[in-house]
């Protein structure tokens, strides 16, 4: 039985993936490094640290900052990042996510959020929705980013239902992998994501009635 839907945010709930994008590409961009959209997908769902790595690597430059200096980077970046959140309102929630959340809510069934953002309650609190989540996972919690399915299992574990019982929504191929491995079913928003149970083009097409469809045919394959 279905029991709990839990929700990655950043390009999920709202668009704050591509305010991550433009964020990195100006530091990038200060420490010779040039990344692009395509390059930006292998950084969704990845850890604020994690993701600077991958950029140094990209960029054949690992090894020219100290572990200071790459803080000082990450720091810019969250501060570019941050003030480009002030204009985040209701309004900038994705279509179809509020009536979504309400109607999972409707059917009684448990809703989470699995982000590995450390600004995620800031966001939530931006876009006037803390109410419609009954567990958060803490990400400053976490030890492993995605494709790690650690942070989907502390959100199941915090709704108090079995991996099994919940389906998992997300953007970003490595998020996907996550709630794969953590054992739920997956539900892929956008492209190049053939690795989801579920493939939608928008969060335009997610609604219970296709959450409950899509349930009924994987749980009468297993
Ligand atoms: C999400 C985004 C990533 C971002 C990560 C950390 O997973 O998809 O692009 O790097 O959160 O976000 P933060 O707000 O903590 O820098
Ligand atoms: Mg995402």
């Amino acid at each position: 039985m279905l029991k709990a839907v839990v929700f990655d945010l950043d390009g999920v709930i709202t668009d704050t993936a591509h305010l991550h994008f433009l964020a990195w590409r100006a530091v990038a961009q200060e420490i010779g490094i040039a990344i692009d959209e395509t390059f930006n997908e292998e950084l969704k769902g990845i850890s604020r640290m994690d993701s600077l790595m991958r950029i140094l690597r990209h960029g054949g430059k690992e090894k020219a900052f100290d572990h200071p200096q790459r803080l000082a980077l990450a720091s810019k970046k969250n501060a570019l990042y941050v003030r480009s959140l002030a204009s985040l309102t209701h309004e900038s929630l994705l279509p179809g996510i509020p009536e979504v959340l309400a109607e999972i809510r409707a059917a009684n069934v448990r809703t989470g959020l699995a982000s590995v953002s450390l600004n995620a309650s800031g966001i939530l609190r931006a876009l006037g929705i803390q109410q419609a989540f009954d567990f958060c996972a803490d990400a400053s919690r976490i030890a492993c980013s995605k494709p790690d399915p650690e942070i989907f299992l502390t959100a199941c574990a915090g709704l108090n239902v079995r991996p099994q019982e919940a389906i998992g929504i997300e953007d970003a191929a490595a998020g996907v992998e996550a709630i794969n491995a953590a054992g739920m079913q997956s539900v892929g928003i956008g492209p190049g994501l053939d690795h989801a149970g579920l493939q939608l083009r928008s969060t335009r097409e997610l609604s219970w009635k296709c959450l409950t469809d899509f349930w009924a045919s994987r749980t009468v394959l297993i």
